[in-house]
């Protein structure tokens, strides 16, 4: 709503009779054709605009694309009375059952993972009579197999004025696949794997081109046929051509090999006019670079990804329990802040961790140490483990050794559900933890007794990366040793409003506890507050600006936007992102 209005005052200079006839959240749109034309230019076209297009026109574009448009039928369309489908209590109840499930949506062309930016549109939970309309889905999808199909939806968009998204998987947290009155490029099906050999003066060795479609467990698959490994997502379901490496990408292999950002050869990629190119360190090395960390769904379409494999190693890893009721709360955050002091020494010798905690439980759901042997991670887990029984809190611990990523993968990673939370981050620099640990220690459990949870994923980025890499991540990553995801609990029965205070919360109480910490900071841009204070710094660091000019490079109409991506300020888009979207 905020950016709304501010869409408006910058306006002003039209004249106030037009400003009124700016289609509105609570408004009509506007009717004579000035207005229409003054809407045009300022505000995307939305369904009931009379510049919206014709069936006849979409059939048209139907037709271009090979029959592959796609009209949205909300997924849970079943779970009320609405255009398409009457309530019906066995399908409503299956999808109720399975919601929480990454499958569930990434299957369909418009469902959204994030219940925040769903709108409480066609929700399961809510009861039969609630609203289902395709509100904040997109409209239609174009099920993209190839190049020319992207090229289609883009002229399409451009030549209406319609709001366009790259939809790959739909995990995004903030909403950036999704979009009201918006065409989507869903790339989903775009399923293909190849293995090869690279050689230039920047990497010798082996590497892997996936389509953008490709998620997480089949490129794991293949490489692992392959007698390799590839970086990828510690959430099987997770595109990786998409979002995940375009963001950075941290997997259990970042200490080993670095992010997915610092594994990319080459994308080849439908800019923002339709040309179809291919970026790499010789040719559009400026959009290699963007593209390699800078953020997703802004500076072109991606059809492939080409990046480093690695020889497959044996794998070591652990997992272990404990319960605050065990002990007091002091003795509970003091073996927590004991954790914290040990990360260093786990994380240079190659292994990630994962750990998550309440002021009730805590949780390391795995340390995954690749080519690191068994013995070796018990020595490092070891002083925490002579701390716990010092401080008499008993402890459930797990270790074994595997004969390959993929075996500690599937053994060690349970499956993430969805649609049940809302996020928050900060990058904790090493230094902090070296110097400042208490403090860190502290300002967690005070986020934990707001309602926070905390998900830590200990790494180091900065070492261990094969050949020379030119990419856009976030130096913030660089030193950190923890990437910190606050989670608060989503319910989809509670009011909206609890909602909304939670939102609240994790942006003015709880980020800010981190921030006092960390001055300067970084946040990691795909599991953050879509509402952090000062994104383009803390999302991009230094690399704001260089990044704003390679998206005004490849993308000069502004067609693609996410939020929070570089360049979406020249949009105002009520609804955090959405709602309407107006020229800033
Ligand atoms: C359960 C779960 C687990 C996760 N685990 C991890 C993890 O282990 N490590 C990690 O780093 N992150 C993780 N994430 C965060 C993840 O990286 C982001 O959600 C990411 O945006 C997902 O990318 P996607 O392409 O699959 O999703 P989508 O929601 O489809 O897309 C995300 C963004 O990327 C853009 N995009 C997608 N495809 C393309 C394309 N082909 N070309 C251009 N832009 C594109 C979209 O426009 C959108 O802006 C996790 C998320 C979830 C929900
Ligand atoms: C596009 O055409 C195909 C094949 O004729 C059809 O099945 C599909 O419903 C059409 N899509 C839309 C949005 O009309
Ligand atoms: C749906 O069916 C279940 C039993 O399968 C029943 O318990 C429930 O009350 C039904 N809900 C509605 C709204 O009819
Ligand atoms: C999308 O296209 C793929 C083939 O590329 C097809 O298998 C799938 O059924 C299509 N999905 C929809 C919803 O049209
Ligand atoms: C742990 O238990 C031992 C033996 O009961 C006791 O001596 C010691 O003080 C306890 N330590 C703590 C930190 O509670
Ligand atoms: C640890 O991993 C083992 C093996 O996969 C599993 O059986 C066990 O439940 C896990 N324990 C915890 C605490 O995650
Ligand atoms: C634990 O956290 C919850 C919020 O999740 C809070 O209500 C509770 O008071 C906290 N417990 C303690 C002992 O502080
Ligand atoms: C990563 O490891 C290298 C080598 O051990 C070390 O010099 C560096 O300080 C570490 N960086 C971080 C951020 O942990
Ligand atoms: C540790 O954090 C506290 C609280 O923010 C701050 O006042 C202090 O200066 C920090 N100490 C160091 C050594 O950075
Ligand atoms: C913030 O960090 C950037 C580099 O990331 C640096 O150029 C700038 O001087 C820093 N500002 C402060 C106040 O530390
Ligand atoms: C979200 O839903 C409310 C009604 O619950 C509606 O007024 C609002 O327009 C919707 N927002 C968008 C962007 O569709």
């Amino acid at each position: 709503m905020v950016s709304f209005i501010a869409a408006g005052l910058l306006l002003t200079a039209l004249s106030v009779a037009s400003i009124e006839n700016i289609p509105s959240k609570h408004g009509k749109a506007p009717s004579s054709a000035q207005d229409r034309s003054l809407a045009a230019a300022s505000c995307k076209c939305y369904p009931g605009d009379a510049c919206w297009p014709t069936a006849t026109e979409w059939s048209s574009l139907n037709t271009t694309v090979g029959g592959r448009l796609v009209a949205t039928v909300p997924l849970a369309a079943a779970c009320h009375d609405d255009q398409w489908a009457r309530y019906d209590n066995t399908t409503c109840t299956a999808l109720q059952n399975s919601w929480v499930d990454p499958e569930t949506h990434y299957l369909s062309s418009s469902s959204v993972m994030a219940p925040f930016f769903a709108n409480q549109s066609c929700d399961p939970f809510l009861p039969e009579s609630a609203q289902c309309v395709i509100g904040t889905y997109i409209q239609y999808a174009i099920n993209v197999t190839s190049a020319d199909d992207v090229s289609a939806g883009i002229q399409f968009a451009t030549k209406y004025n319609i709001r366009l998204v790259v939809r790959n998987t739909g995990h995004d947290y903030n909403g950036k696949s999704t979009g009201s009155g918006t065409l989507g490029l869903w790339l989903h099906h775009l399923k293909g794997i190849s293995i090869s050999d690279w050689s230039d003066s920047h990497y010798t060795g082996k590497a892997i081109k996936l389509g953008a479609g490709v998620q997480g467990s089949e490129a794991y698959e293949a490489a692992d046929a392959a007698g390799l490994q590839v970086v990828g997502g510690e959430c099987p379901t997770v595109g990786i051509a998409g979002g995940y490496t375009q963001g950075g990408g941290h997997s259990a292999l970042a200490s080993k090999h670095g992010l997915a950002a610092d594994q990319t050869l080459e994308w080849e990629v439908v800019t923002g006019t339709g040309k179809h190119l291919v970026a790499n360190r010789q040719s559009n090395t400026d959009l290699y670079w963007a593209l390699s960390g800078g953020g997703g769904g802004t500076y072109g379409v991606v059809l492939s990804m080409t990046s480093k494999a690695h020889l497959d190693t044996a794998t070591s890893a652990m997992n272990m329990t404990i319960f605050a009721s065990d002990t007091t709360q002091d003795a509970y955050y003091e073996a927590i802040e004991y954790f914290h002091s040990t990360l260093p020494a786990i994380v240079d010798s190659g292994a990630m961790a994962v750990w998550i905690f309440t002021n009730t439980s805590f949780l390391i759901s795995p340390i995954t140490a690749p080519d690191v042997p068994v013995a070796d991670l018990k020595t490092y887990l070891a002083p925490f483990e002579t701390k716990l029984n010092e401080l008499n809190i008993t402890f459930t611990s797990y270790y074994a050794q595997f004969d390959s990523y993929l075996n500690s993968f599937n053994a060690m990673f349970s499956p993430i559900e969805v649609s049940i939370a809302q996020y928050g981050g900060r990058l904790i620099p090493r230094s902090v933890v070296e110097n400042n640990n208490t403090a860190l220690t502290q300002a967690y459990r005070d986020i934990n007794n707001l309602g926070g949870q905390f998900i830590g994923v200990g790494v180091n980025v900065s070492k261990a990366v094969v050949g020379d890499v030119y990419n856009a991540v976030n130096p913030g990553w660089r030193d950190a040793v923890i990437h910190t995801v606050i989670t608060t609990p989503w319910s989809f029965e509670a009011p909206w409003s609890e909602m909304l205070a939670n939102q609240r919360l994790m942006t003015n109480e709880m980020l800010p506890k981190l921030a006092a910490l960390t001055p300067n900071g970084s946040a990691y841009l795909n599991e953050a507050d879509f509402r952090q204070p000062d994104w383009k710094s803390v999302f991009y660091g230094t690399n704001y600006d260089d990044l704003l000019a390679v998206k005004n490079k490849y993308d000069p109409n502004h067609l693609f936007y996410a939020v929070t991506a570089v360049g979406s300020d020249h949009w105002t888009v009520e609804d955090d992102g959405t709602g309407k979207m107006c020229l800033a």
